[in-house]
């Protein structure tokens, strides 16, 4: 039922933990399951250099948010900002239709922790 890619990610995930004195935080919740993501991000000049996550959920929520790490890093805080579930869940070619919810958190997520950043910046 998953890509292999998919399955990839849920079982080596990229960038898993928690990043100390992170620039900004998001934490999300699924309100369809409970599910819970957090991400912290590190951003220098502008850019995105570190981005750990934390995933308590189902499989296709581990696999959206190690993919969207992967995808968000190196990118400025804007850039972070137009990362779509749906891109994500297409770099992991795919997900069943009845899991895309789940690819929300990683987009949510994201944009939690970039706000927190802005909103610490004064922005
Ligand atoms: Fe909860 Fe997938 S079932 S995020």
């Amino acid at each position: 039922m998953y890509s292999e890619k998919v399955m990839d990610h849920f079982e080596h995930p990229r960038n898993v933990g928690e990043i100390n004195d992170a620039s900004g935080s998001g934490t999300v919740g699924n309100a369809k399951c409970g599910d819970i993501m957090k991400m912290d991000i590190k951003v220098e000049d502008n850019i995105i250099t570190d981005v750990k996550f934390k995933t308590f959920g189902c499989c296709a929520a581990v696999a959206t948010s190690s993919m969207a790490t992967e995808m968000v890093k190196g990118k400025s805080v804007d850039e972070a900002l137009e990362l779509t579930n749906k891109a994500v869940a297409e770099a992991l070619d795919g997900l069943p239709p009845v899991k895309m919810h789940c690819s929300l958190l990683a987009e949510q997520a994201i944009h939690a922790a970039v706000d927190d950043y802005k909103k610490k910046q004064g922005k």
